[in-house]
């Protein structure tokens, strides 16, 4: 099917971006639990775009579909199903999504109790303040979220992140901090991992050098591992709460490994994301896939990095409160399907998940975005709005008109007629630097009552398109086998980095004698 493509990518190349548009503006934007989805800035005109969605029932989305939301193994590396939508599920499943929708309520249950009090710290008064300890997608999405949703919060708590293995991280994480009034979460699927189970090492001595053997009182774990927990644990209690084993990772948001935000903004907004989320896996499951928000940019993303060959995506986020969401989306979608080699073993063909990038707008217009408009490299873009009508209206407005104006000038440039009719004593040679070349595609996703709802709908809505893009790049988008050579790779080096052994390799050995001072 790719080869049936490919001529529409070369006959839509010859075409510019504005006439491409042009013809499909008033084609309806897609609609999915509140957000609307602009796609007409695309390489793509209406048979391009039959023949993609054609591409899009012959590699069978709608089955790929379907048997996440029927708890098939969807993971096969791990013989695993992938259950993090029902973590979000408003209504009973049955067997094991049943089981893991069950499994974020001890954890909503134990924040309601330390928000009111009726859990305490080891002195009998509340605790003030959280640190969350964790990586990666024990990490990003709680921060995220904790982030995103910051004026929602008591007051009462002060929240704090803990991820690298740098003392530093932990040493400013936990500055200013009453360990008699603090718990300390510890996060970690797979419980093993070095970077969480140092700082947390550094946690719990930091805790029991002031409230003794009380530290269990301040001590909670979010695991898939509780084994490896009460190992860590050595006989010493804590709170411990599950993080299941069919969740990934970077799927995990939903579950109590966002515990230290169900504590700093209350179980209730907590509950609101969970139900926005709900809300998109149900226009997933029974939207057509004409209609389908994840299967077409899905289906844009095959197009955009198989088909044309794109490197990038940049993803731009007007919206302060979505600040972090390039940072989350980079590990769900590069963690996801940054391969090559699909479960089969075989290496699979074309190009898969581009690098995504990308930051908050308006703030990237005085930065990168010299590079977007007249870099050597036209990338595609990403514009989400989300105003804050709550707001100050006049920010509210310059916000978009600001990213409407990004998105115009991206896909239309600017001509050296234009530039010399707008700026007639300009010299040739000036006007030559103010013309953009334009031709940058962008979709453009808006909510227009954003809030926790609006939230949890937009990262279900991209977790499925991740989920679906990989399948139309035939790969598993739910292990991460790449990551583990590092790792293994760090501990070998480690006693070369003590001086107590050689490295292997020469550069690295001339690297550890320069950081030696050697
Ligand atoms: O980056 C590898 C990875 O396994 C991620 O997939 C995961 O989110 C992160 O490390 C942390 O893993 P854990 O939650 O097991 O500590």
């Amino acid at each position: 099917m790719t080869t049936d493509l490919k001529p529409h990518a070369d006959r839509v190349s010859q075409t510019s971006l504005k006439a491409l548009a042009d013809a499909r503006a008033s084609s309806a934007a897609l609609r999915a639990a509140g957000w609307s989805i602009d796609l007409s800035r695309h390489y793509l005109d209406a048979e391009a775009e039959a023949g993609l969605l054609q591409f899009g029932r012959v590699s069978d989305l709608q089955s790929a579909a379907d048997s996440l939301f029927a708890g098939d193994i969807v993971n096969p590396s791990e013989s695993r199903p992938a259950l993090h939508w029902a973590l979000r599920a408003q209504s009973e499943l049955s067997g094991e999504a049943e089981t893991v929708r069950q499994s974020v309520l001890p954890a909503l249950s134990f924040a309601r109790d330390v928000v009111s009090g009726s859990v305490t710290s080891s002195t009998g008064l509340p605790f003030n303040a959280v640190l969350h300890i964790g990586i990666g997608g024990s990490d990003f999405g709680p921060r995220l979220i904790a982030d995103a949703f910051e004026d929602k919060a008591s007051g009462n708590i002060d929240l704090r992140f803990c991820a690298n293995v740098d003392p530093f991280d932990l040493d400013r994480a936990m500055h200013g901090l009453d360990p008699t009034r603090t718990l300390v979460i510890g996060v970690s699927k797979s419980f093993g991992t070095e970077e969480t189970l140092y700082n947390l090492a550094r946690a719990r001595t930091w805790l029991e050098e002031s409230v003794g053997d009380q530290s269990q009182q301040h001590l909670a774990l979010v695991t898939a591992n509780p084994d490896r927990a009460k190992a860590w644990l050595n006989g010493r209690e804590a709170h411990v709460f599950d993080m299941p084993l069919s969740v990934g990772g970077r799927f995990s948001l939903w579950s109590a490994a966002s515990l230290a935000c169900m504590i700093y903004l209350g179980a209730d907004t907590f509950e609101g994301i969970l139900k926005g989320a709900a809300e998109m896996d149900a226009h997933v499951r029974s939207a057509p896939l004409e209609e389908n928000a994840a299967m077409r940019l899905a289906l844009l993303d095959y197009w955009n990095a198989t088909i044309r060959n794109e490197k990038m995506r940049v993803l731009l986020a007007y919206a302060n409160r979505l600040r972090m969401l390039p940072t989350y989306l980079q590990q769900l979608e590069m963690e996801s399907n940054g391969k090559t080699v699909g479960p089969t073993g075989t290496m699979v063909s074309g190009a898969t998940a581009p690098a995504l990038w990308g930051g908050e707008g308006s703030v990237g217009q005085h930065s990168y975005h010299q590079w977007l408009h007249q870099g050597s490299q036209d990338v595609p873009c990403e514009f989400i709005l989300a105003p804050d009508r709550s707001r100050d209206p006049e920010g509210i407005n310059a916000l978009t008109a600001h990213a409407l104006a990004q998105a115009e000038v991206l896909a239309n440039g600017r001509s050296f007629d234009e530039v010399k009719q707008e700026e007639p004593d300009l010299s040739d040679e000036v006007a030559r630097q103010k013309v953009h070349a334009g031709g940058r595609a962008s979709t453009f996703l808006v909510h227009n009552t954003f809030g926790p709802a609006a939230f949890g709908a937009l990262v279900a809505l991209y977790e499925h398109r991740t989920y679906l893009a990989g399948h139309l790049w035939q790969l598993n988008p739910f292990d991460q086998w790449g990551v583990e050579r590092g790792k293994t790779m760090a501990s070998r080096l480690k006693p070369a980095v003590e001086g107590t052994a050689a490295a292997d390799d020469a550069v690295t050995s001339a690297l550890i004698a320069m950081i030696a001072g050697d």
